[in-house]
């Protein structure tokens, strides 16, 4: 493959903090940086740039890791902007509405889902989103589960068995038969088209000791567990997660102390961040669902990892913007402009304990954002401006 030099890049975000220079997102400037075979190779001084066969120039703009949207639910049918509008005229946000986007997606075709699967990858590709999460658990039986799970595989190799996203209407007087058929055949046909096994533990969807069933059977067949936890109350989300060793609990909108302190746990001698669990947050549902949003600077001050991501789905947050989350997270959760891009790259990979992608160091994948911005800051200074002038994925132009 021909090598391709990024040259004239006024602030590098490399999220390389190792190298102690440039606080915690490794900030260095006037550099360029080469790509080979999709990978990172040589970042160095643009007065001592090697040859390349193929150069863009950033003319000084800031560059930096491709987006990591580790939270996304790509594979439905149907709209709820009627639900939307009924929130904003004072009505509250149950997922309820879950059901409705059920039905419409047991009713749509293969190719119906595989082409909005496509539309919401690429416009997330187009705001600098290089990886992306997918979830199944609009399909809720055998057939639609491992239907969501194969056309989400053909765009993403992160993606996640949520066949416990509600209990389905059929199975609603007899749940501990609906947990039977997810542990038994619909994990089974899931399964192979899934890296990542998660659950709504919230009242009204999943109960602790569901939910633990659940999520140690798809252990047991070698899935990663994810948990939605505490969004729209307290609940044992967390602690289930913590304990199960999850790579992160996401939403964490209410949380008690000993929440903050079983995340903060997961750190404890863990360099590389293999055993932490990370706390994803979601603010395009707060926003969406005009809730109170999630406490960062509380869980940053006490030391837990942290992510943002879009949680991208039809009820209730139909953002694929991981700058719109950026922008929100600066404004609404107490971050930095630095925490937030940190969280929307570096934190996303460890989110789905990635370590090479989320960083831009050698041997790193060349997944990068040219902005339309000398600095990273714009990205919440500039809210919902299309600052995004280029991606790369894989060292390819996109
Ligand atoms: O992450 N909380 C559960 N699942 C989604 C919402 C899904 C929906 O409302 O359709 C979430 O917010
Ligand atoms: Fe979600």
């Amino acid at each position: 493959m021909p090598s391709l030099l990024v040259d004239n890049i006024g602030e590098l975000v490399t999220n390389d903090a190792g190298r102690g220079v440039g606080g915690p997102l490794g900030i260095r400037r006037r550099v360029a940086l080469l790509i080979e075979d999709g990978e990172v190779v040589w970042i160095g001084p643009t007065t001592d740039t090697p040859s390349a066969d193929h150069r863009i120039d950033a003319a000084g703009s800031a560059v930096l890791p491709g987006f990591v949207d580790s939270h996304a639910h790509l594979v439905f049918a149907g709209d709820r902007a009627a639900e939307f509008a009924a929130r904003m005229a004072g009505e509250r946000y149950t997922g309820g509405g879950i059901r409705t986007t059920v039905g419409a997606t047991r009713a749509a075709s293969d190719s119906e889902l595989r082409a909005t699967v496509r539309r919401l990858r690429a416009e997330a590709l187009r705001q600098g989103t290089t990886t992306i999460e997918i979830k199944s658990g609009y399909g809720l039986t055998v057939v639609d589960e491992a239907r969501s799970l194969r056309i989400a595989a053909e765009v993403s190799t992160e993606t996640t068995f949520l066949g416990a996203h509600v209990v389905p209407a059929e199975y609603a007087a007899r749940p501990d038969d609906y947990v039977s058929l997810v542990c038994g055949p619909m994990l089974a046909a899931a399964a192979p088209h899934a890296r990542w096994i998660d659950v709504f533990c919230e009242r009204g969807a999943f109960d602790a000791d569901h939910a633990r069933a659940i999520l140690t059977c798809g252990q047991a067949v070698g899935l990663g567990v994810r948990v939605h936890a505490n969004q729209l109350g307290p609940g044992p989300g967390v602690q289930l997660g913590v304990e199960l060793g999850a790579a992160s609990v996401d939403h964490c909108t209410h949380l008690t102390d000993a929440d903050v302190d079983a995340l903060v746990s997961t750190r404890a001698g863990d360099e590389d961040g293999g055993t932490t669990t990370v706390a994803t947050l979601l603010p395009g549902a707060e926003f969406s669902t005009r809730s109170p949003y999630p406490d960062a600077r509380r869980l940053l001050d006490a030391g837990v990892t942290v992510a943002l991501a879009t949680d991208c789905n039809p009820g209730s947050s139909y953002t694929s913007s991981m700058p719109f989350c950026i922008a929100l997270a600066v404004r609404e959760m107490g971050m930095t402009p630095a925490e937030a891009v940190w969280a929307a790259t570096a934190g996303g990979a460890r989110a789905l304990r990635r370590d090479d992608i989320g960083v831009l160091r050698p041997g790193a994948r060349a997944d990068l954002v040219i902005l339309d911005a000398p600095s990273h800051l714009h990205l919440a200074y500039r809210p919902g401006v299309p600052l995004v002038r280029q991606v790369l994925h894989n060292g390819v132009p996109r």
